[in-house]
Order: structure tokens, then sequence, then C-alpha cells
């Protein structure tokens, strides 16, 4: 899931593992690098997590001042070191992110010419393929521009020939690939974060280029080979570099950083409600005739609270779906509407292929996103930054506030474009959402020891049940999402009402059913289908707010009390108590809580 690359003056290897360890936070299974050394190529490559290569690497060094790094999460072949990356074929070293879709047909094809396939992955036809055109006479470029021609599909691609020590070749279709510009020294990377130790001078392929990497500088080609200017940027991401401070995991931090970046977020945002024209620019929220949104894992929930925002509050049609399901369903959208795409890293391929599929139907496009150098923030008509900084633990945390933030403020101004609230309700909502950051502190700094103790039961089940209405019902999906996602314990997310056609099944003593109820609209509803699960011996924890805990006379195993706030604003404050309860859970269960097995924090294959 991660690219690296260095041309030095010094040997390199203990300088990719380091930057692949930067690109540990995607999610991988496997490791490996490549050096040139003594006009040879050569390779350490290990199963699991980085340690295990470092120790590789330690038994047996690898010298050289060029080479390639990979950190893989496996799509074709299990994660073994047989699998992993570089892939090496007649002098050619080879690693890939994405996936190459013809490679059957590739693979095929080059075996009956006597191709020998070491590996079950389908990077191995790249390598395959360039050793071919070199045996068939061609250089490096062309033998390059003729497999590119050949592969479909998704790639970040490096690549090192052993008969030219100075050089790495990098292709992008799809996946980001960053080339990084040093003193005498040129890096490639997935992303600024892996370089940033390095430089901070980036300069981003595009899809369709590929790339002669020297130590003095890069020669950019497009798809056709024809050269061409890429700008080179100064990246902030080393500026906030990342590190854990006091905390034990990223997930912990990143949670208790929330007070603090969503008031970035909301000044931001809350600035650009009182300047309308801002606001709106790219997206004319008076004039579309509906929304549609798209994103995937928990940017598709925070999506889908934003359109309980949009629908209610700007009288706003939203049609929304996993981003995997929207762009093939054949919706019939108007050109005149506009689409939002929401996604922490910017990169997800299935959310991009969303982005593009509206973009193609001619709809305006909005991004909202963390990651304001990708791909899907560049093509976008409107970017909305959810500047919650850099989140590193996989499972989303202080992404999820920051996105539900701009959609609050996104509706709340497109409300207000499209006359369906007053003055001073814009202006309630407004003062509403200025008191998140606060609320969130002390919600933060009083909660502790009762997640603790709920968290303990927790780590002790089979399956967990969250139910919600209104707006707490996508935020009962985050939290099962949440607490399976790192603890590995079965957890499901359900709308309170619809428990009786089917979950109801389930109620027993041991399985806890979360109910997540602010003192809403909804909130005696809820209350009956509390009743409802009391009355099968199931065992409640219900987390709702002051004026709650005061009407609801229900014996639970536990009630978690939060300040009474605005409903606009509880989805947020609400989302602390389930990431707390799921990272505590995890800590019980002794998970790899920032790298949980199986996930990847930036998922760039369909
Ligand atoms: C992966 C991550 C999730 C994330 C989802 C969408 O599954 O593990 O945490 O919600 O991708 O990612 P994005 O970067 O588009 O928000």
């Amino acid at each position: 899931c991660g690219i690296v690359g260095i041309v030095g003056q010094q040997p390199v290897s203990d300088r990719l593992v380091d930057a692949l360890k930067r690109l540990e936070y995607r999610g991988y299974d496997s490791a490996g690098v490549a050096t040139i050394t003594e006009g040879a190529l050569h390779r350490r490559r290990a199963e699991g997590k980085l340690v295990n290569l470092e120790t590789r690497l330690k038994e047996e060094p690898l010298s050289g001042n060029i080479g390639i790094g990979h950190t893989r999460w496996a799509t074709h072949g299990a994660s073994t070191e047989r699998n992993a990356h570089p892939h090496f074929t007649d002098g050619v070293a080879v690693v890939h992110n994405g996936i190459i879709e013809n490679f059957t047909e590739l693979k095929d094809e080059l075996a009956a010419a006597g191709a020998e396939f070491q590996t079950d992955t389908d990077t191995e036809v790249v390598a395959h393929l360039l050793a071919r055109h070199r045996r068939d006479g061609m250089r490096r470029r062309e033998a390059m521009r003729a497999m590119l021609k050949r592969v479909r599909g998704a790639y970040a691609l490096a690549i090192l020939f052993e008969d030219d020590p100075s050089t790495i070749m990098a292709a992008r279709n799809g996946p980001p690939l960053a080339i990084g510009h040093g003193d005498g020294e040129m890096f490639l990377g997935s992303d600024a974060i892996a370089l940033a130790p390095f430089t901070n001078e980036i300069t981003y392929l595009i899809d369709g280029d590929w790339a002669v990497i020297g130590n003095s500088g890069a020669h950019i080609f497009d798809f056709d080979g024809h050269p061409v200017e890429r700008p080179r940027q100064t990246s902030t991401a080393a500026a906030d570099l990342a590190n854990k401070g006091n905390h034990r995991h990223f997930m912990e931090k990143e949670i208790y950083e929330q007070p603090e970046v969503i008031a970035h977020a909301l000044g931001h945002y809350i600035n650009m409600i009182e300047n309308r024209a801002d606001m709106v620019s790219g997206i004319d929220f008076a004039r579309i005739p509906s929304l549609a949104i798209s994103a995937c894992g928990t940017a598709y929930l925070a999506g889908l609270i934003g359109k309980y925002w949009f629908e209610r509050y700007a009288r706003l049609t939203v049609e929304i779906d996993v981003a995997s399901e929207f762009r093939y369903r054949e919706i019939p959208l108007s050109p005149q509407s506009a689409a939002l795409f929401i996604s922490q890293s910017g990169e997800t391929a299935d959310t991009l292929a969303s982005l593009r599929y509206c973009k193609e139907l001619g709809l305006k496009i909005g991004a909202i996103v963390n990651a304001c150098e990708s791909t899907i923030a560049r093509e976008a008509d409107a970017v909305f930054p959810i500047l919650a900084g850099p989140e590193i633990g996989v499972a989303s945390t202080k992404a999820f506030t920051c996105q539900l933030a701009v959609l609050a403020a996104l509706a709340i101004g497109a409300a207000k474009a499209r006359g369906t609230v007053t003055e001073d309700e814009v202006q309630a909502l407004v003062r509403s959402l200025a008191e998140v950051p606060r609320v969130m502190g002390k919600v933060l700094n009083s909660i502790q020891p009762e997640i603790e103790f709920l968290s303990r039961e927790l780590s002790k089940c089979r399956d967990v049940l969250y139910l919600g209405r209104g707006t707490s019902f996508p935020l009962a999906m985050e939290g099962a999402l949440k607490l399976k996602e790192i603890s590995y314990i079965h957890a499901e997310g359900y709308a309170a009402g619809e428990l009786k056609h089917g979950p109801i099944a389930l109620i027993d003593e041991n399985m806890p059913v979360i109910v997540i109820a602010p003192h809403d609209r909804f909130f005696d509803k809820t209350v009956s289908n509390m009743q409802e699960v009391a009355a099968r011996g199931g065992r409640i924890i219900l987390i709702t707010d002051e004026k709650g805990a005061a009407a609801s006379k229900l014996d639970t195993m536990h009630t978690i009390v939060l300040p009474t706030v605005d409903e606009i604003i509880s989805p947020m404050i609400f989302s602390l108590p389930i990431q707390l309860l799921a990272y505590r859970t995890a800590l019980f269960m002794g998970t790899d809580v920032d790298q949980p097995r199986n996930l990847a924090k930036s998922v760039t294959v369909e």
C-alpha cells in the first residue's frame, strides 16, 4: 500500500525503511526493499510488520545508493514473503500499488512465451513485460512505454533496471505518487508524509504520467511519451509531522485532539457562512435541484448524517450511497445538480471513480477532504478542507467529526442561500456550532472512568448492537464500525425503529445494546425501543444527555450522561463516547489499534 524510492549519494536501505515506516499508517501485511549494488539487483523482503524486514536487514544488510521499497496490502495472492514486492525478473525490479486488471490475459500470454512466474501477484506481469521488451532489444524508456500500453487498471509503479544504477522509473494511473526533490538526491513516495524527512519540495505525477528519476532531477512524460512539466510545490506535510505525543496510540491522540482541530474547521466555515459568496464558490446551493453525496467507510457515514441536515435545514433532496454502489447504480442525476465527495485521504479509488462519473454527467463537484493535495481535491470544482491535520490511526476519528463540522456548516450555508431558514435561525445554528470545541473538551475530560468500566465489559462480548434514530442512526453504524474495525468484536448499527424487524431476535443477556439517544424529537420513540430490549432481558448501555437521563426511567446496565446540546451538534459530541468505547475495548482485547488487521487507511483499489 506504500511505495518509496531513493536515488541517493549514500546507502539507501535504512532510509527506505524509515520512509516505509511513515507509510505504515496506510495499512499493509508484508514489506520489501531492493537496491542495486555492484551492478546487480538485491532485495530483502519479509512477511508481516516492518520490524521483520528490519531484522532481515540487520542479519543481511543491503548496500547500494539507489533503491525502491514497498509495503504490500494483499489483493492477488496471500501475504507471504514470496508475494511481497519488489518482484524481480531478469534484471528488472518492480514495486506496485493498485491492481493490474488484465493480468490474467497478460500472464497467459507471457507464460505461453516461456515466462516463469514466481508469485501469485498481478504485479509480476509488469516485471515480465519489461524484461521481455528489453530482451527484444528495446531501450529502457521504450520498454517502459510499451509496458504501459499493455497494462490496464490502477497503478503506482517504481522500477529499477539492473543495467542502470542511476535512475528509478515511475508511473502513475490511480494511486498517488510524488517525486521529492533533494540536494543531489531525488526521492519517490506514495505521499509527501513519507518524504517529509528528506524534502518538502514535491512534484505530484498525474494519471497517465511516467517519469525517469536521476539524482539531480526527474523527466516526466505523458502517456504518449511527450515530455510534460508538472508543478513543483512546497508540501506542508513536514510542518505537522506526525508523532504520538504523550499518547499510547495515534488513535488516542487523534480522539483527544478533536476539540482543537474541530475549532479550526469551524472557525474557517463559520466565517464562510457569514460571507455567503465565499461559501458557495463552485457550488450554487441556491439553485441546485438536488445533491448527490458519495463516500466510503466512515466518510460515508458522515455523509449520511449530512443528508439529514441538508434535507432538514436546506430542504435539499440528497441522493447518497457508498461509492462502490453509487458509481454503478445508474442513478438518474440532473446535470444541474451538484455532488459532494467525502474522503479523508482524497485517494479512495471508488470515491474517485464516483466523482469522475458525476463530472462526466456534468454535475458540479465538491470535495470534502483532509488531504488537500490529493487527487479528489484536485479534480473537484470546489474543495472544502476539513482541516483535521494528518490522521494516522487507520480507524478514522477526528476526520469523522471534522467532516461532520464541515457538512453541518455547508448545510447551514445552503439553507441560508436557499432561504429555507430565517437569519435568526442561522445565527442560532452557528452559535451551536461554535460550542462544539468547548463541549468536546468537557466530555473528554469527564467520561474516562465509565468508558474504562464499560469497555472491560464489552471486551467479554462476542456481539454488540448499536441503535439510534435520526442522525443517531448513522452514528450507531459508525459506533459499530469503529468497534469491529479495531477490537474485532462483531457489531451492528441499526435504526432503532427497525429493531423489531429482525435484530430483536438476537436480544439476550449476552449481547449488550448500546443506545445513542440524545433528548431530541425522537427520544420518546427510542425509549419505547429500549423497553422492547429490556422486556427481553437485554442489557442496555444508554448514551444520552442530562435531559434524556432525567426523562428516562429505564433500568440500564449503565447510562453515559453527556451535556445537553442543540440537535445539530449532538452527532459530533456523541461521537466521543463511541470512539473511546471502541478504543478502550481494543486495548482490553490487545489488538493492534493503529493498524488493525486486514485494514488499510487509504484504499486505492476498487
Ligand atoms: C478505509 C479506512 C476507513 C475510511 C475509508 C474511506 O476503509 O480504513 O477509515 O473511512 O477507507 O477512506 P477515505 O480516505 O476516503 O475517507
